[in-house]
Parts: structure tokens; C-alpha cells; sequence
């Protein structure tokens, strides 16, 4: 969507003013490799990616918001002046909702204002359509209220709040950090119990970075994230009885195997601490500029979520199976919560065409779902766009 079109239909919904309408941009982001580190105090590596949303607002004389999406059917309107509520029948629109409140709780003197949304990212395919919204939209209020030197870091740990406590899904800070600070054509590898983090430059050269929707809506997706994260909470608590540890990333394998004998726990801790230690190892190898290890490490991640985190499922095993097939695939692996969404793939430019025709024919014919493909360029995180 270039910034003249967004205009267009800014105006469209809500007419022709004076006053001025400002652009802006969040990405979506993949995890490259690190699922489910960050709720234990690990490393995650994700990149934000060229798909996103859009946003066009203009100021109000008055105390209302509107918040429409050309991706939805119902327009949310809220009063900032009366108390606001997480409503289910507010779907989307309880996102920037919760930020409103989450921004008036902090003492933020927020002014009444039309907003248009647009988006496209997938809804609900793990590429961080949540975070991207609840970034955009804390980002574009501190903008147009004047703000220019906005602490990205800080933002990125406000939208957990409001993920968290509005939303009431007890996510980690990997989303709503890649969203905010995300940076052309680099990963980032994210400490999540430091925050300390660095751009790694991510240029696959004669490769392309496949995203690969199995088009399976996550189902349950909150409850059984959740469910992970308690179990998770669980094999630390086990763990502390012996060791003082902080979180489970602390943790080494040999005390696991030692002192986690429910087979369901050890196999959580298990991933996580593997995944751990292979997000290390998948930056050294890009930075030594070996492919096909970092491929190598994607595969083992993904059998590690399969086997020992279960929260692959069939759509996801399915593609990724079916990509490591093709010659030219060197590596792929579900991203993000899982449970349906989206997978990846690291793919040899030259076998892109062929890649995309099989895998799609194959998973067609296993699962009887149409799966999209984006290759995807890595962007900068939110940004305002313009002016006018
Ligand atoms: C979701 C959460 C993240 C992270 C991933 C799994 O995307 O929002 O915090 O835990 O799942 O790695």
C-alpha cells in the first residue's frame, strides 16, 4: 500500500478536513530461530519482515477515537473519557483499545482522533499481527501528540503489558521488540532477560527466505501458550530445589535429565534449553557465512518443537516436511507460538518456482488446504510514513 492510496481511503471513511492526516507502518516479523526462549529468560533471533500494517489518523475536536481496519467488518468507537473494557464482541479492535487505556493509566493526555487501519500481514498466522498493531498504535498516539525521540525499547515492553493484562495472553517480548525495532536486511539477536541486543546482517545472497502459511487457523492458541508457559514454570520450580537458578534457560541439560522425572516437563525444558544453545549457534554460523549449517539448525529446532514442545500439528509438519523434500530447500521450520500459522524456509533462489509449485501441490493433496508463500524482504520496524 503506497501513502497516497492510504489517503484516499483515510478520506473515503471519513472526509475531506483541514487538519492534517499522518502515515504510519509496523511491521509483522518472523523468528528465524529461538521458539519459546523468550518466556525463559533466553535468546531469540526474529527479523521484521516487509508485510504489515498501515495506519492513517487525523486529531478530533472531541473525546471519541474511531478505530476502523479495511480488514474487518466492525468499527470500534470509544470515549476517553468514559472507562473502557475488554469487550469479545470488539474482536481486533480491543488491540488498540487496550492501549488507549494502558496509555491514560500511565497519565498520557490522549486527544480524540480517526484512525484507518490496513493491513497486510496474515491475521492470526504467527507473523505478529497482535504485536504489530499494539506497536503501531502506541507508536502513532505518542507521535501525534508531539513525540519524537520515542524509546523503542520501552515501547516494545508497554505492548506486553497490554498483551498481557488487556488481552490476557502471557506472551513473551519477542513480538512486540522485533516489531518496534526492527531494521532493514538485519536480524536481531534479542537476550530476553538483559534486553541487550544486536543487529546481525541477514543477507542470504543466493538464497531467499520463504514464508509459508499452512492457511490452518490457530485454534486455542492462548490457552495452550499459556499451558506451555505454566508447564515450563513448573520444571523451573523443580529445578530452584536444587540450584538458585533465575529461569529456565539457566538451567544445563544434565540437571534436567537429573531432577525432571514428569516425562512431559522434561521434554519442555528439554527444547527450550536446546533451542537456547541453537540460537547461539545459528548466529555464528551466518556470521561465518555457513548456510548450510544455519539451515541444519532450523531442521533440528522444528523436530525439537514437534517432538518435544508439541506444538507443531500436522499442517506444520507437513509443509516443513514436504520443503525439505526439494532439492534447493537447505532448511525449514515452523515460527512463532504454532499450533497452524506459518512456517519458514531458507530456499535456493534458482529453485524458488519449482520449490513453491511442488510443496503447494503436495500440501494441497495431504491436508486439502491452499497454502500461500511471501518471500519475504527483512524492514524496519514502526515508523511514521508522512504528513499530509
Ligand atoms: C508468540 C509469543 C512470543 C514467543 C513466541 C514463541 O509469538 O508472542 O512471545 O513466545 O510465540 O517463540
Amino acid at each position: 500500500m503506497n501513502n497516497n492510496d492510504l489517503l484516499k481511503l483515510f478520506i473515503a471513511e471519513y472526509g475531506n478536513s483541514s487538519l492534517p492526516v499522518y502515515t504510519f507502518f509496523a511491521p509483522g516479523r518472523v523468528n528465524l530461530i529461538g521458539e519459546y526462549t523468550d518466556i525463559n529468560g533466553g535468546y531469540v533471533f526474529p527479523a521484521s519482515i516487509s508485510l504489515g500494517i498501515y495506519a492513517a489518523v487525523r486529531l478530533r475536536s472531541d473525546n471519541v477515537i474511531c478505530f476502523k481496519s479495511l480488514n474487518a467488518k466492525n468499527k470500534v468507537i470509544i470515549n476517553i473519557t468514559q472507562t473502557l473494557a475488554y469487550k469479545e464482541e470488539d474482536g481486533w479492535g480491543n488491540y488498540p483499545k487496550g492501549i488507549v487505556y494502558y496509555l491514560l493509566r500511565e497519565g498520557f493526555e490522549l486527544k480524540g482522533c480517526d484512525i484507518l487501519f490496513y493491513g497486510d500481514l496474515p491475521d492470526g498466522a504467527g507473523l505478529s499481527s497482535s504485536a504489530s498493531l499494539l506497536v503501531l498504535t502506541a507508536y502513532l498516539f505518542r507521535y501525534i501528540n508531539g513525540e519524537r525521540e520515542i524509546d523503542k525499547l520501552a515501547l516494545a515492553s508497554f505492548c506486553q503489558t497490554v498483551e498481557n493484562n488487556f488481552i490476557k495472553v502471557n506472551c513473551g517480548i519477542m513480538d512486540q521488540f522485533s516489531v518496534a525495532n526492527g531494521k532493514n536486511n538485519s536480524a536481531i539477536l534479542l537476550n530476553c532477560k538483559s534486553m541487550k541486543f544486536k543487529y546481525i546482517p541477514f543477507s542470504l545472497e543466493k538464497h531467499s527466505l520463504v514464508i509459508m502459511n499452512t492457511n490452518k487457523k490457530r485454534e486455542l492458541t492462548e490457552s495452550k501458550y499459556n499451558q506451555r508457559r505454566e508447564e515450563c514454570e513448573q520444571a523451573l520450580a523443580i529445578l530452584r530445589n536444587h540450584r538458585p537458578i533465575e529461569n529456565l534457560c539457566q538451567a544445563s541439560m544434565n540437571e534436567v535429565i537429573t531432577y525432571v522425572k514428569n516425562d512431559t516437563l522434561r521434554r519442555r525444558a528439554t527444547h527450550v534449553i536446546t533451542e537456547n544453545q541453537r540460537v547461539l549457534k545459528a548466529v555464528k554460523t551466518l556470521e561465518q557465512g555457513n548456510i548450510d549449517e544455519f539451515g541444519d539448525l532450523m531442521v533440528q529446532s522444528h523436530i525439537s518443537l514437534r517432538k518435544d514442545y508439541e506444538v507443531t500439528g500436522l499442517e506444520l509438519d507437513c509443509i516443513v516436511e514436504n520443503s525439505l523434500k526439494i532439492p534447493g530447500c537447505i532448511g525449514a521450520r515452523m515460527t512463532g507460538a504454532g499450533f497452524g500459522g506459518c512456517a519458514i524456509a531458507v530456499v535456493e533462489n534458482d529453485s524458488l518456482k519449482n520449490f513453491q509449485t511442488i510443496v503447494s501441490n503436495n500440501y494441497k493433496k495431504q491436508i486439502g488446504l491452499t497454502p500461500y508463500f511471501y518471500v519475504a524482504g527483512i524492514s524496519d520496524g514502526v515508523k511514521p510514513l508522512g504528513v499530509v
